[in-house]
């Protein structure tokens, strides 16, 4: 039987060559976090959350698509008694933009009336998804309701939201990644990447 052909030495391909295969690392401008930064990041909130919840009962509430690597790296990390629920909302836009309206597609399975929420988020831009979420979720009345935004972009906020945990703060990019789509593309990159503005001036 033929050997089973293997990448030399047992490492991937690096990103070039699949580039040119699938143009889908060649559309990301910059590398803005790297694969290692964000780990090394995501265990420190990880300890800030475990420092803030010790001890309590908490319900990590994912945004979806957005926030589902982050979400599951995070709770990986997190030695506590915790449940992950999840909503999905669409929002009225243009793709690059949120309009605040926003649409839930999937909710919540679970009620969080009287328990500690934390609603785990990709990217805070404008705030209006998140201001939305935050006043859908307190009406469920939960005993207590924090954020934890992966990223925060440096734009005046449309609305006044106040996000607990912070990843890291980046400049007003559209990024992908690590997540972060752009028409449903480029969430299994492990990095979050800065996407070429031709890609999306175009499509
Ligand atoms: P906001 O309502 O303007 O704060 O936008 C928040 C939502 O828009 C996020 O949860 C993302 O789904 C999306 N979004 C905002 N900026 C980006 C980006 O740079 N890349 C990908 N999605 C983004
Ligand atoms: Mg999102």
């Amino acid at each position: 039987m033929a050997p089973r052909e293997r990448p030399l030495d047992g490492l991937p391909s690096p990103p070039a060559a699949l580039g040119s295969r699938s143009g889908f690392h060649t559309n990301i401008e910059e590398i803005l976090i790297s694969e290692h930064d964000l780990n090394r990041r995501v265990t420190e909130l990880a300890a800030e959350v475990q420092g803030y919840y010790a001890g309590q009962d908490l319900v990590l509430v994912g945004v979806l698509k957005g926030a589902i690597m982050f979400m599951t790296d995070l709770a990986r990390q997190l030695p506590l008694s915790l449940e992950m629920d999840f909503m999905a909302v669409s929002s009225y836009g243009n793709a690059t933009q949120s309009s605040g309206v926003v649409r839930i597609t999937k909710d919540l399975d679970g009620s969080i009336e009287g328990r500690n929420v934390l609603l785990v988020e990709d990217v805070v831009d404008s705030g209006l998804t998140l201001r939305y979420l935050l006043e859908n979720l307190r009406s469920r009345n939960p005993a207590s309701l924090r954020v934890c935004a992966l990223l925060n972009k440096r734009v005046p906020r449309k609305a006044n939201v106040t996000v607990e945990h912070i990843g890291f703060e980046i400049p007003n990019r559209f990024v992908v990644g690590y997540g972060l789509d752009f028409a449903e593309n480029y969430r299994n990159l492990p990095y979050i990447g800065v996407l070429k503005t031709d890609v999306y001036a175009t499509s």
